[in-house]
């Protein structure tokens, strides 16, 4: 029997990574023109981090960790998520005193979800946590942040922003006492997975899908009405940012994100280009975590992508640029085996002085035909030919292989025009 891939942690091929690689480096350009730094965490930290860092009672924590004892008995677990490394880390490495972070990673995660599409076990993130920073202006340069970078990669249109906030620690707790009485008077009307969360989660409740339970909501009390003064000036201040710079958004009342770190501002982004697994980007302010975590209080924001929906959002939106999904722009060819060291120092020349040319030459014989073949396959728009002709008369074939008339120029004219054509 021959061995497969783990369930749920797929592979990616060729076809796909060129939407990855165009992820990428749109994110590592557009990330540093808002200042970030690069970070990179460990995949793998102690269990308890997690627990409590992401919370006890959340669905991360208590159903979906992959974690093992190491070989000295030590519980690790394969990271959920990023930003409980990246707190440790800024606290482990004293980053914080007396200064503030604008950080990015990227890198995968683990979870023991059930998958389906836009779900998976390995899945990969790219995220922003920035540290020291009370104002809501930081929240407001976050998420204008991710409307660019979805302008950049050209699935705008097909994303919608729902932010919220639910509060600071004081106010979520009274909200809590509140909506929990609540919801004990109308226990007999929950759905199951609603009646398991009221003990452990309540605030989870509030996204629940089942809508019986969301109909009781509607006469639920309000988080709203429980926000502190500070934190609704808080969050109207962004929403006015947001205002200013032109970013529509929704306000979902509803909206707690899955993870006990939060306070005040939470914020999604969706779409309805994938099916049942929308959120793409999502994230907020997490002002008490890196206290929770012993290091001094110093407050925090960030947001995580995930990698495998925006790029199956960039295919489904055909946004990918052609060239990220070809091998080459130029293909050399040649008729006889004498021909070779001519081919391979023409392609070294081209590679010298063209940088960022992607030129591919081609190994292993065969008729000018079938090397013609593998020219078209490799996506190349013009292959070189060294002939017997042109070995005795130093020139090559410049052949367009996308329509247009083949030509024969000496050696020294090929890197001319290729620049040419470059530069059109
Ligand atoms: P999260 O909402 O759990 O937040 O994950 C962020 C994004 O990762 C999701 O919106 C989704 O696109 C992607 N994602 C999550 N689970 C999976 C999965 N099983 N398969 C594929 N994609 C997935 C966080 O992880 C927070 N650390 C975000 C954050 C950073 N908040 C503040 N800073």
């Amino acid at each position: 029997m021959t061995i497969q891939s783990v369930r749920g942690m797929p592979d990616i091929l060729p076809e796909q990574s060129g939407g990855w690689l165009f992820l990428e480096q749109t994110v590592a350009a557009l990330f540093s023109s808002y200042g970030l730094v690069q970070v990179r965490t460990p995949v793998v930290e102690e269990t308890r981090l997690f627990a409590r860092a992401v919370g006890d009672v959340t669905d991360i924590v208590e159903k979906e960790m992959y974690s093992f004892d190491d070989r000295s008995g030590e519980s690790l677990t394969l990271r959920p998520e990023l930003t409980a490394g990246v707190v440790r880390a800024v606290i482990e490495h004293g980053m914080l005193h007396n200064q503030t972070q604008r950080l990015w990673y990227q890198g995968p995660a683990f979870r023991y979800e059930r998958p389906q599409k836009g779900r998976y076990r390995q899945f990969h993130q790219i995220g922003v946590e920035c540290f020291g920073f009370a104002d809501s202006t930081i929240e407001a340069e976050l998420i204008e942040l991710t409307d660019h970078l979805w302008r950049a990669l050209g699935i705008r249109d097909a994303l919608d922003l729902e932010i919220n906030s639910i509060g600071s620690v004081s106010a979520r707790e009274s909200y809590k006492t509140a909506l929990v009485a609540f919801l004990h008077s109308h226990f007999d009307s929950l759905d199951e997975e609603s009646q398991s969360r009221l003990e452990r989660n309540p605030l989870r409740i509030l996204d629940t899908k089942n809508s019986s339970t969301q109909a009781l909501l509607a006469n639920a009390p309000a988080l709203e009405d429980y926000l502190t003064k500070e934190d609704s000036a808080h969050f109207e201040a962004l929403c006015l940012s947001l205002d200013q710079a032109g970013i529509r958004y929704r306000k979902n009342p509803r909206l707690v994100r899955g993870l006990d770190y939060y306070g005040r501002t939470v914020f999604e982004w969706m779409t309805d280009s994938l099916g049942a697994q929308g959120t793409v980007c999502g994230g907020g302010r997490y002002d008490g975590l890196v206290q929770h975590l012993g290091g001094r209080a110093t407050p925090g924001v960030g947001f995580a992508l995930g990698m495998e929906r925006v790029v199956l959002l960039m295919e489904t939106l055909g946004v990918i640029p052609a060239q990220m999904q070809t091998q080459a722009d130029i293909y050399l060819m040649i008729q006889n085996v004498q021909s070779e060291s001519t081919m391979r120092s023409l392609a070294r020349e081209i590679r010298f002085q063209i940088p960022g040319l992607r030129v591919m030459t081609h190994i292993g014989g065969g008729s000018l035909k079938s090397q013609l073949k593998k020219a078209d396959k490799s996506g190349a728009d013009i292959g070189l030919i060294i002939g017997e002709d042109e070995l005795k008369t130093k020139s090559v074939v410049y052949k367009p292989l996308r329509g247009g008339d083949q030509e024969t120029l000496p050696n020294e004219e090929v890197v001319k025009r290729l620049k040419l054509l470059r530069d059109m």
